[in-house]
């Protein structure tokens, strides 16, 4: 059972990360928050800024109530901000934000407004600091994380197979790719911590074959390890076949049929998790609300799938599954990255 107070450790890690991302004295900084955030996180924030010589203030927003027929998790796309006209001015105008909002800023409506008016944007994944603790910044993930992504925007072509049947193409032309290693010092950009993947948003019509989640998968939307497999057809970006027995396979056929849209069927990202300190276990270690799953997605080797909105390819919806697949071979046109789960040393 982990306690939720203060710890000196904890603001020393917060400190370490902001630090990287470049807060310097008299910086003004923004605490983003909502009234479902940890509040732990938020407290952490603010001692580590005040600790760095910045100049925090914070902006919280009541959490809005949900529009949708299930909960929603980790969807990275956060409502809370609501187009408010005076929140996203003031976040556009601080050197610094700290994103505590349940979902992050990553896809949220708000965010291009933000970027261009200059700040620079960390959403602090909705874990315990008990996980964040572990996951400090990383100059050689860092680096190992920019040449995948180079890697990614030049490819043309990605393949996925595996031993338990997975046999899956990506058309890569013309994907958007991220890189995310934990931290960005860069005026205008966003990124998230814990980092350590690439994910390439393809463009329509690109993606096909047979994904076969195994037992030892992971759901993050049900934050559940597989029980049994479960196998998805790809037609086109769009799953068009969920067969499997046993709750994994009911639930995602449940969860996907509730939006009533066909969009929530088809491919929001896929790329790869790259950092050796991430740890598969992690999901066992947690209660489930210490927990939201950005560790997970980020362990070396693991096939990062998921269903739900994709902009580069039009496709709009709050429906969204991240799936850590592991032990699967991942070749990006004649280079093999990832071997049956392990990510192979072509990176630097
Ligand atoms: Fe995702």
């Amino acid at each position: 059972m982990l306690s939720d107070r203060i710890e000196g450790k904890w603001i020393d890690a917060f400190c370490e990360t902001f630090a990287k991302c470049g807060v310097k004295e008299g910086d003004s900084a923004v605490i983003l928050s909502e009234t479902q955030s940890r509040q732990l996180n938020v407290h952490l924030a603010e001692l580590a800024l005040l600790r760095l010589g910045s100049r925090p203030f914070h902006i919280v927003l009541p959490t809005p109530r949900n529009a949708y027929p299930v909960p929603i998790r980790s969807t990275g796309a956060s409502v809370a901000i609501g187009g408010l006209a005076p929140v996203v001015s003031a976040l556009g105008q601080a050197v610094f934000v700290a994103d505590c909002t349940l979902e992050g800023l990553m896809h949220a409506p708000e965010t291009p407004q933000i970027l261009k008016a200059g700040a620079r944007v960390l959403y602090i994944s909705n874990e315990h600091p008990e996980a964040l603790e572990r996951l400090r910044p990383d100059d050689q993930l860092a680096a190992r994380v920019r040449a995948a992504a180079k890697m990614m925007r030049a490819a043309k072509r990605m393949t996925v197979t595996s031993a338990a049947g997975t046999d899956m193409a990506i058309d890569m032309t013309g994907a958007s790719t991220a890189g995310v290693w934990g931290w960005t010092d860069k005026p205008g950009t966003l990124t998230h911590w814990p980092g350590g993947m690439v994910v390439s948003f393809p463009k329509g019509g690109t993606v096909n074959g047979t994904l076969v989640l195994d037992r030892g998968d992971v759901n993050l939307t049900f934050k559940r390890y597989l029980e049994a497999p479960v196998t998805l057809t790809l037609e086109s970006d769009y799953v068009t076949r969920v067969e499997g027995s046993g709750a994994d396979a009911e639930m995602m056929r449940a969860y996907l049929a509730a939006w009533g849209d066909r969009e929530a069927y088809a491919v929001s990202h896929v790329g790869f998790g790259m950092n050796q300190q991430a740890r598969y276990e992690s999901l066992a270690m947690y209660d489930q609300r210490d927990f939201n799953g950005t560790e997970l997605r980020a362990v070396a080797g693991n096939f990062l799938f998921s269903t739900g909105a994709n902009e580069f390819a039009g496709r709009y919806t709050a429906g969204h599954f991240d799936i850590p697949v592991m032990r699967t071979t991942i070749t990006v046109d004649n280079t093999v990255v990832v071997r049956d789960g392990v990510l192979q040393d072509v990176f630097g």
